[in-house]
């Protein structure tokens, strides 16, 4: 018999958020602090359903997994199969990416004085269980890839925003911006409510 999905972990990770995003305005904070958060929820991989798990061969994919009824934050799975990777791009709100399975690559991008954007560091490595931010106040553009050629690879992302409606851009090396607004792959998405599953009557 497989184990039921621990879905109480995603609402449990929501309710957190959401009260953190009550008792806190500022970024820095809620960075810090949601950070602890998202590192709980990806610390076990036993909550998200298959269907939000799934790759496509044509390019990565985006379930959302809930939208705070105040478009607060969102929370997004991202799943990559092998070898898949984003286009250089921002997100204009603050972000919080934590892995769950796999691991990916992050490279982040600076302005020269010209205008172009050059690679700033060395890409970072995801790996199962940690966590990184992203923001305008701590560096926004970056570009992300599957670390793995040759198997699926999923980070769970939170935004400062429904992320599907933020107006933001995809850019190419030599600085020019392409507006962009992500959307979603999903049409529905999970039930995190059903507390019948987990405490079953007698
Ligand atoms: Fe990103």
């Amino acid at each position: 018999m497989t184990e039921p999905l621990r879905l109480d972990r995603l609402r449990q990770f929501i309710g957190n958020l959401a009260e953190l995003l009550d008792q806190e305005t500022e970024e820095a904070a809620i960075l810090d602090r949601g950070q602890n958060l998202l590192q709980q929820l990806v610390a076990h991989d036993d909550w998200l359903p298959e269907e939000l798990a799934q790759p496509d061969p044509t390019r990565y994919q985006q379930f959302l997994l809930h939208a705070d009824s105040r478009q607060r934050f969102s929370v997004v799975s991202f799943v990559w199969g092998p070898g898949q990777s984003t286009p250089i791009h921002d997100h204009r709100v603050w972000g919080l990416i934590g892995m769950l399975r796999g691991a990916e690559y992050s490279q982040g991008f600076a302005r020269t004085d010209s205008g172009a954007l050059i690679s700033a560091g060395d890409p970072v490595r995801l790996a199962p269980g940690q966590v990184e931010a992203v923001s305008p106040r701590i560096g926004d553009i970056h570009q992300v890839s599957n670390a793995h050629d040759d198997q699926v690879s999923i980070s769970i992302h939170v935004y400062g925003a429904n992320i599907g409606a933020v107006k933001r851009a995809v850019y190419l090396a030599d600085g020019s911006e392409k507006p962009f607004i992500s959307g979603y792959s999903n049409t529905r998405l999970p039930n995190i409510w059903d507390l019948s599953k987990e405490n079953p009557a007698p």
